[in-house]
């Protein structure tokens, strides 16, 4: 079983979602134990942004890219090969100024491949990635969740919902810190409750 763990995290040592995510591996270890994992920090090495010259390298063979290109489409079709040859694919994902961190962006830039990760069809798009599970360590400082007053604000989670299930993504599972910022003694919100939301994870 290979597995593919993302952190994004600016915050380091105190990051909430690293924690979340980290757990989360440790538990798919405990009934895998010769699980491979891969790690990708982007956070600490981000990955190139895309230029209009950047992105017409996407899904390019590499003898197609101009020598100026190649040292940075060779990271961007490294991050996609980590997801190709994943089977479970754990993001740490933070909610920084309603939506993800920049560099997660960045990073989900390099996996919109046409013929690869999706493709055209009379239909319209049609994703590729269903055989993918993805699990998303997500953290907020404030709270969210539907109902609340600021359910509106919450462009996080959504955006990465909407990327993955336009990428074919149907096994997509969210373990939450939410209100780490506003409410930490809540025992419905917080570290502890992520935490807790992993014991009932299904793991096979
Ligand atoms: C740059 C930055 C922007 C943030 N923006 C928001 C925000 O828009 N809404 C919110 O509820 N919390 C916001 N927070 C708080 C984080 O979502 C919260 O601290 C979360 O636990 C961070 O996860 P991390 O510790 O894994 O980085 C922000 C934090 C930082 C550092």
């Amino acid at each position: 079983m290979n597995v593919l763990h993302i952190d994004s995290s600016i915050l380091g040592e105190q990051s909430v979602s690293r924690k979340v995510s980290a757990a989360i591996v440790a538990r798919l270890r405990l009934t895998n134990p010769g699980l491979r994992v891969t790690y990708r920090d982007v956070a600490a090495e981000p990955l190139p942004q895309l230029s209009g010259s950047l992105a017409s390298t996407l899904g390019a063979p590499a003898d197609r890219v101009p020598d100026e290109l190649s040292r940075d489409a060779a990271k961007l079709h490294t991050a996609l090969v980590e997801v190709l040859a994943a089977e479970i694919i754990v993001v740490g994902a933070p909610m920084y100024n309603f939506g993800i961190p920049s560099q997660l962006k960045t990073w989900l830039d390099a996996l919109a491949v046409a013929g690869t990760t999706f493709r055209y069809s009379s239909a319209g798009f049609e994703g590729l990635l269903n055989s993918k599970r993805f699990i998303i360590a997500s953290s907020q400082g404030g709270i969210y969740r539907p109902g609340t007053p600021a359910a509106a604000l919450e462009h996080q989670e959504s955006h990465l919902r909407s990327f993955l299930t336009f990428l074919g993504v149907t096994h997509l599972q969210i373990i939450r810190a939410d209100g780490t910022k506003s409410s930490p003694t809540s025992e419905d919100h917080g570290l502890p409750s992520a935490l807790k939301q992993l014991e009932a994870l299904q793991i096979y």
